[in-house]
């Protein structure tokens, strides 16, 4: 076994774990889905989530990773083998690293405007700006238009951003990653307080007669229990906690797989998880949703909300408030979103790391830089057909779809194949906190249902989410639903028109792409395991 990562400290481990979560997701991705969902409305849905989905997720990957760690197992192909005797799992655990490598891809492609944004917002580019003016200047950056605007700055900022991952990565875990989180994760959270404090303190601005930051907050936080009967805020509101928590990905398992077999999981887990909710709920929802509602009103927001608005709104909110502070606030914002990504992409790129480290003797070196070739080639498609929508398509299959199918089965496989008494062992087991007894039957019983439940009804959402109408025999699939999705239902399948490509042909493109990904992966993982045979009988020998 050439793996030889560990962790330098508790402290650093938790700081890395907290890393891992807090991302894009909590500051770009939370309030943007909570705006569409009602405001309000969504929290509830959101809190039962994480109740009965995330945290019990969160102490299986974690117990599951450190599991694997005692075999020398690093990434979920062979942790998932390793709790079974059928030979078929660890190709589920193909997903732990497709995941990843699918959805750091695009990520590290936004990380990479954050940067641009951030030396922008220092340079003072955005001053005096109007806000046609700011958003032309993203719409400028990511658009590529018949090749006439060859992304150069968008392309060589994001080679810049890979780089910077990468060579980190090359660094280790505690050598790397440790390091980076335990500046970054202090800073984001300054510069998440200040930006909340500035919206809070902020108020009525008088641009419009409801242009005030506190009409933005209530609309957060005023919880409207009509919305527990609308499976479109179930699942959307389960889909931000699979994100925002990283489960169902592969990430939390590869962390924890190198912490020592003494040490505690149960307490660090929660530790992580609560601090990302801390993120997320307190820090997240307190800044672009209030600062945009100030200045222009609940309802432009509730229409304009997406999450390209934290680049082509905020350097103009931040400039009413005068030169000075629009730089420091511009910096604290992009810079905030910067660090949050790059502690996410990191444990993105982890995975792989452990898994070509363990199965192929690779050193760090080989591996990171490996990822880094197969990364730029699988971000240029989104890049390049941006307007496409080849990104969506990608943060659709490996950033929502597959992090379901794949905690569907790891929680099955650890409830139910390796079971609940080894499994509550595994939880427990050095535990430095008291677990309560009622997560055995939530993660036997109700954690499995709930995902599950979450999975059909993404497969089979009727359409316009009209389910009374569907379970009254008028069953029309959704567009937007998974099958909806794979048979191109409501969109002109054909891949030219008047011998042009058409949206649907970059789509079935980049499908393909991530399925040849996949395939590649598994073919590995085929092949590791035909070397670790070999390897049992030279020993047994
Ligand atoms: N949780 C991160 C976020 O909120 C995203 C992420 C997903 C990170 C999966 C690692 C693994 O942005």
């Amino acid at each position: 076994m050439s793996n030889k990562e560990a962790w330098g400290s508790r402290v650093g481990l938790i700081l890395a774990m907290a890393g891992n979560a807090v991302g894009l997701g909590n500051f770009l991705r939370f309030p943007v889905q909570a705006v569409q969902n009602g405001g309000g409305a969504f929290i509830i849905p959101y809190l039962v989530s994480f109740l009965l989905m995330g945290i019990p997720l969160l102490w299986v990957e974690w117990a599951m990773g450190r599991f694997g760690g005692r075999y020398g197992d690093h990434s979920t192909p062979f942790i998932l083998d390793n709790m079974t005797k059928k030979k078929l799992w660890k190709y589920f655990g193909v997903f732990g690293i497709f995941t990843n490598i699918g959805v750091m891809a695009y990520y590290t492609y936004i990380e990479s405007w954050t940067l641009t944004y951030t030396i922008r917002s220092l340079k003072g580019d955005f001053l005096g700006m109007d806000l046609a003016s700011v958003g032309q200047v993203f719409d400028k950056y990511v658009d590529i238009s018949g090749g006439v605007n060859f992304p150069v700055l968008a392309l060589g900022a994001f080679v810049i951003t890979l780089v910077i991952n990468i060579y980190i990565l090359s660094k280790g875990l505690s050598g790397g990653i440790e390091k980076v989180a335990k500046i970054a994760m202090p800073i984001l959270i300054l510069f998440g307080a200040f930006l909340a404090i500035m919206a809070i303190t902020m108020g009525s601005t008088g641009r419009c007669v409801d242009c005030d930051s506190h009409i933005g907050l209530n609309f957060l936080w005023e919880p409207d229990y009509s919305s527990l009967k609308n499976p479109m805020v179930w699942l959307a509101a389960a889909g931000q906690i699979f994100f925002t928590l990283s489960v169902g990905m592969g990430t939390i398992q590869c962390y924890s797989s190198y912490v020592k077999q003494k040490d505690d999981i149960a307490l660090n887990a929660m530790s992580a998880g609560w601090m990302n909710g801390f993120v997320e709920i307190v820090l997240g929802a307190s800044v672009v949703i209030p600062i945009a509602v100030g200045y222009l009103g609940l309802d432009w927001v509730k229409e304009n909300a997406g999450f390209d608005m934290a680049f082509k709104t905020m350097p103009y909110l931040f400039d009413q408030w005068g030169s000075v502070l629009a730089i420091i606030a511009g910096v604290a914002w992009f810079g905030l979103l910067f660090f949050a990504g790059i502690t996410s992409s990191l444990a993105m790129g982890t995975p792989w790391m452990g898994f070509v480290q363990d199965e192929f003797n690779w050193s760090r070196k080989k591996a990171s830089w490996t990822l880094g070739v197969i990364l730029f080639v699988l971000a240029l498609p989104t890049i390049f057909f941006y307007e496409y929508g080849v990104f969506e398509e990608y943060d659709y299959w490996t950033g929502t779809v597959s992090l379901v199918v794949f905690a569907l089965a790891e929680v099955i496989l650890f409830a139910w194949v390796f079971g609940m008494d080894k499994g509550w062992n595994e939880i427990t087991h050095a535990s430095d906190m008291n677990v309560p007894k009622i997560y055995r039957p939530i993660i036997k019983y109700v954690t499995p249902v709930f995902i599950l439940i979450i999975f059909l009804a993404s497969l089979v959402k009727p359409e316009g989410g009209d389910w009374a109408a569907a379970f009254a025999g008028n069953w029309k699939l959704d567009k937007g639903s998974i099958i909806g999705n794979i048979m191109h239902i409501g969109v002109d399948s054909s891949w030219t028109t008047s011998g042009k490509l058409t949206k649907t042909f970059f789509i079935d493109m980049s499908r393909l792409l991530l399925l040849a990904t996949f395939a590649a992966l598994a073919l590995m993982v085929g092949h590791a395991a035909k070397l670790r045979n070999l390897r049992k009988k030279e020993n047994d020998k």
